[in-house]
C-alpha cells in the first residue's frame, strides 16, 4: 500500500482565500489571501466575498502547487470546506474542489470548518499534542463553542453563545472606536500599551457553559458614545485593554466551568481569536492556577487556513479506510 498521503485542500468560507498542501500531517504550503476589501465596509460583505474568491482561487492553488513542489498528479485526495460559512463564499470553494478532484479523478472529502479549527492542532509542527477526550474553546468571528471531543471524528458541543461570538465582540467594539475591521488584531496591538483596570465593564451572567458578549458590547457601546472624540483618542489603549482582559475573562471562567464538570484537564483553544496574545497569557496562567493544560495552533494555523481542513482531510482519508469518500452531489452548507 502507498506509504504516503498528499492531501490538496481549498478554505473559502468566509473571507480568506486559502490553499494548502499537506504530506500526510506536515504542511508543504499553505496559502492564504485575506480579502482586504471588505475594510472600508467595516465587515464582510457577502456578495464581494464570493467574487474575490473567484477571482483568487485559481492564482492562490497555483501558488500553493509551486511552493509545495509536488505534481497534482501525484495528489491523492481533495479536501474542502463543506461549511458553515456565507453561502456564496462556500460555493465557490466547493465548485473548484469538485473539478479538481473530477479532473485528476481523485477523492473528494468534505470539511466541517469549525471542527478543521480543532484538528489544526494535530498539524506536524513540532509543538506538543492533546490526548483524546480533551475539551476545545473555538473561538472566531463567527463562533464561540466548547467541545468535547473524544476521537478525530466524535465532536460533542457541550456549550455555545446565545448570541454574539468572541470575534464579534471585539470587531463589532473596535467599530465603535473607528478601528478598522477585522478590529480583534488592532484591539490587541493596542492594549498592549494599556491599563486593564482603567475601565470596568460587566461580565453576563449566562448559565452552564454558554456564552453571551451582546451586552458586553451594547454597554461598551453606551460608555464610548457618552464619551468625547478627544477621550476616546486619549485613552484608546486602556479602553482596548480593558475590553480585551474583559472577554477574556469571559472565556477563562468557563474554562474553568468546563474543567470542574466534565473533569477533563486538556483543553485545546482554536479559531482566529486564539491568536489574541493576552488571551495565550493568561492560558499559561491555567496550568498553575488550575492545573488545566492548554494546547493553542501555531497563529498561521488560528486564524482561517486552508493547512487546517488538509489536516482534517488526512484523517478522514485514513478513517475511510483509502474508500469512503464524498460524493460528487455532495453541496456545501451554510450557517
Ligand atoms: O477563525 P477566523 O479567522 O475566521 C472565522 O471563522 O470567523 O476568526 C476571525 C476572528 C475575527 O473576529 C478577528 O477579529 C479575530 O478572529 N482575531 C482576533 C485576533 N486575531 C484574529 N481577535 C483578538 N485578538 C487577535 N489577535
Ligand atoms: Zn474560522
Amino acid at each position: 500500500m502507498k506509504q504516503d498521503v498528499y492531501i490538496l485542500a481549498v478554505e473559502t468560507s468566509c473571507d480568506d482565500t486559502s490553499v494548502a498542501i499537506l504530506k500526510n500531517k506536515s504542511v508543504l504550503s499553505n496559502i492564504v489571501s485575506s480579502q482586504k476589501i471588505h475594510q472600508i465596509f467595516g465587515g464582510v460583505v457577502p456578495e464581494i466575498a464570493s467574487r474575490e474568491h473567484d477571482r483568487l482561487i485559481v492564482p492562490v492553488m497555483k501558488e500553493a502547487v509551486k511552493e509545495s513542489k509536488i505534481k497534482l498528479s501525484e495528489l491523492d485526495a481533495i479536501a474542502y470546506t463543506r461549511g458553515p460559512g456565507l453561502l456564496g463564499s462556500l460555493l465557490v470553494g466547493t465548485s473548484f474542489a469538485k473539478s479538481l478532484a473530477l479532473s485528476l479523478n481523485i477523492p473528494l472529502l468534505e470539511i466541517n470548518h469549525m471542527q478543521a479549527h480543532i484538528l489544526s492542532i494535530f498539524i506536524d509542527d513540532n509543538t506538543e499534542k492533546p490526548k483524546f477526550p480533551f475539551i476545545a474553546l473555538t473561538v472566531s468571528g463567527g463562533h464561540t463553542q466548547l467541545v468535547l471531543v473524544k476521537s478525530y471524528s466524535e465532536f460533542i458541543e457541550i456549550g455555545t453563545t446565545l448570541d454574539d461570538a468572541a470575534g464579534e465582540a471585539f470587531d463589532k467594539s473596535g467599530k465603535i472606536m473607528n478601528l478598522d475591521y477585522p478590529a480583534g488584531p488592532k484591539i490587541d496591538k493596542l492594549a498592549i500599551q494599556g491599563d486593564c483596570n482603567k475601565f470596568k465593564f460587566p461580565k453576563p451572567k449566562v448559565e452552564g457553559l454558554n456564552f453571551s458578549f451582546s451586552g458586553l458590547k451594547t454597554n461598551f457601546k453606551n460608555f464610548v458614545n457618552s464619551k468625547s472624540k478627544d477621550f476616546i483618542n486619549k485613552n484608546i489603549n486602556d479602553l482596548c485593554a480593558s475590553l480585551q482582559s474583559t472577554i477574556v475573562k469571559i472565556l477563562i471562567d468557563k474554562i474553568i466551568k468546563a474543567r470542574d464538570q466534565y473533569e477533563i484537564n486538556e483543553f485545546v483553544i482554536c479559531g482566529g481569536v486564539s491568536a489574541n496574545s493576552y488571551l495565550r497569557k493568561e492560558l499559561t496562567g491555567l496550568i498553575e492556577s488550575h492545573k488545566i493544560k492548554t494546547y493553542v495552533p501555531k497563529i498561521n494555523y488560528s486564524t482561517d487556513n486552508a493547512a487546517m481542513i488538509g489536516i482534517n482531510g488526512y484523517f478522514k482519508f485514513k478513517e475511510s479506510n483509502f474508500g469512503k469518500f464524498s460524493d460528487f452531489s455532495v453541496s456545501k452548507y451554510p450557517m
